[in-house]
């Protein structure tokens, strides 16, 4: 995104605390001291057949970038493009999935609009509110601190599998229950524990955000690939080949700032390139609160796993051992 914005002058205010410059989930602009906005958009096709499940997993990656600086989503607005041919059932059913994963944050849809498009595409533009000093950027990682992951990787190659009719029922079952859930628990948790940096694991992949803050904090992460989590089947489809084309597109982005050891298998390399739909979040929490942070996501019966640490900048930045 801050490629293409590259050639828009930048916004100068000092009430803007969060823009552009460090690829962040959301926006932040300061209303008062205690009182700062955050807002973000996302939407995209169809990655399931089931309009309702699309329309639930579109909402809850919608909402991430709040849940990945801190805060809830309080106000939502649909974003809808839609065909003419296809049945208005399809709406309401992609709609009314939104709308539940909306209500089920605890947040409201207040409006929306619609065009007409040759292909559907449904997600969400998103407001939320923090206390300025609360915000969790994804450019404060701090020297020794650990990273933690939470859902498992591999999702966009289950849905490269599942639009082939490749994915067994299970990697199906399993790709929807990490899609439609929401990051409010990973969220809750480190804001009652404190950490230093967050961000969602979208389509730039796991070492493709990891490398945005990685950047942004000037420092060097790196990640256990043994301890890497991932949707079992994922594995097994990258070694038949099964590998989305944004995997091609992250690993070509990333290039030479990832170092990975040749130990790394190439099923591996595939998932932690992969382009994740609704991912989790990864979090850079300080030695001292990294055992109360995975005591409450464990509390919470969140899914996560340990997944690296962060070093002083180093030739690269990122390290796959
Ligand atoms: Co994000
Ligand atoms: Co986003």
């Amino acid at each position: 995104m801050a490629q293409v914005l590259c050639h828009i002058p930048k916004n100068v205010d000092p009430n803007l605390i969060v823009g552009i410059d460090t690829s962040d989930d959301g926006a932040v602009y300061k209303i008062n001291d205690d009182t700062a906005i955050i807002q973000t958009v996302d939407f995209f096709t169809p990655v399931v057949d089931d309009p309702y499940v699309f329309g639930q997993i579109a909402a809850a990656n919608s909402m991430s970038d709040i849940y990945a600086m801190g805060s809830d989503p309080k106000l939502a607005m649909n974003i809808i493009a839609f065909p003419n041919c296809l049945s208005a059932d399809v709406m309401t059913e992609i709609l009314k999935g939104g709308n539940d994963k909306v209500l089920e944050a605890g947040a409201l849809i207040v409006g929306g609009h619609t065009i007409e498009d040759d292909e559907p595409k449904y997600g969400l533009s998103v407001t939320g509110f923090i206390n300025p000093k609360d915000v969790v950027r994804n450019s404060s990682a701090k020297e020794g601190d650990y990273l933690i992951l939470t859902k498992p990787l591999g999702i966009g190659i289950l849905n490269t599998a599942i639009k082939a009719d490749m994915a067994s029922e299970n990697g199906y079952k399993e790709a929807i229950k990490t899609m439609t859930t929401l990051n409010k628990k990973a969220k809750d948790s480190m804001m009652e524990v404190g950490v230093n940096s967050a961000t969602d694991v979208t389509g730039f992949g796991f070492l493709g955000h990891g490398l945005e803050m990685a950047k942004g904090s000037n420092k060097t992460f790196v990640f256990y690939s043994d301890k890497v989590h991932f949707i079992e089947e994922a594995y097994e489809l990258a070694n038949m080949g099964i590998i989305p084309e944004g995997a091609y597109n992250n690993k070509t982005f990333i290039g030479d700032n990832v170092k990975i050891s040749e130990d790394v298998s190439e099923p591996l390399r595939d998932i932690l390139f992969d382009p994740q739909t609704s991912g989790g979040l990864l979090i850079s929490v300080s030695k001292e609160k990294k055992d109360g942070l995975m005591e409450k996501l464990k509390d919470l019966d969140t899914e996560y796993r340990l997944v690296g640490r962060v070093l002083a900048k180093q030739d690269h930045y990122i390290v796959v051992e």
